[in-house]
């Protein structure tokens, strides 16, 4: 036992115990976002319905990846086991490379993705005034999210939702006569804002929340090489 420092194994449990944290976590809001369908109506038009998904499922597998590097860094250390050691280090090498390289097409597209997303934006206001399932759908969505930021239409305002004003007026409805921030539209009183900066937004915050985690995991990462690492070496010079 000379070879191996009490510090290091130790060491390299919490870490498993973390980063199955951070696994069991990734896997638990993954599945939760694929369970409930809350708001992601309002970025899916019919030809891009599934894309929501695929980053999703990416996002399930990285979970379950995790856990399972989690259980072979913590066999690896209780058993002093060189192989699983290695498989440890070699699997974590490939995430974190899989990250850095996500991050640079992130990066690099990034202009591309706000166009995108903008021009989704704009075809959506087509849905406003459609009336087939996938349009209600759509307009539910944005019904709720009305309400929640004082906003009303899409991109131009109220006139975004065409005949179905009358229908889903409610949601734009300003509680206020006085407020400054509401205009008179087809007898109601409703927010003069569109909703699609507040869209923007709230995609832009998400992007931001995704780049501080995977800082913070790939800080993780980066501690867990090194300590697989040093226990490999000790348990080879033992
Ligand atoms: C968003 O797209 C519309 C229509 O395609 C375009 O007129 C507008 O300039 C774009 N806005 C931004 C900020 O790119």
């Amino acid at each position: 036992m000379a070879g191996v420092s009490g510090c290091v194994k130790y060491s390299m449990f919490i870490f498993n115990f973390l980063f199955w944290l951070c696994g069991i976590s990734i896997l638990a809001v993954a599945i939760w976002i694929r369970v409930s369908k809350d708001g992601q109506e309002i970025l899916s038009s019919e030809d891009s319905s599934s894309k929501p998904y695929i980053a999703v499922n990416i996002l399930i597998a990285v979970g379950a990846t995790i856990m399972i590097l989690s259980f072979l860094g913590y066999c690896g250390a209780i058993k002093e086991s060189r192989c699983m050691l290695f498989l440890f280090f070699i699997g974590l090498f490939l995430i974190l490379l899989l990250q850095v390289a996500a991050g640079i097409l992130g990066a690099a597209f990034r202009s591309e993705s706000e166009n995108i997303l903008n021009e989704t934006l704009y075809k959506n206001i087509e849905l406003l005034s459609g009336t087939d399932s996938n349009a209600k759908a759509f307009q539910k969505a944005l019904t709720e999210f009305q309400e929640q930021f004082k906003c009303c239409g899409l991109v131009n305002g109220p006139s975004d939702w065409g005949n179905n004003f009358q229908s889903h007026s409610k949601s734009c409805k300003c509680p206020d006569t006085s407020d400054s921030s509401c205009i008179q539209y087809e007898g109601n009183y409703v927010y003069k804002e569109p909703c699609i900066s507040f869209i923007k937004n709230l995609v832009k915050t998400h992007i931001l929340i995704t780049i501080g985690i995977a800082f913070g995991l790939a800080f993780i990462e980066i501690l867990g090489l090194i300590f697989s690492m040093v226990l490999f070496c000790q348990i080879g010079s033992k």
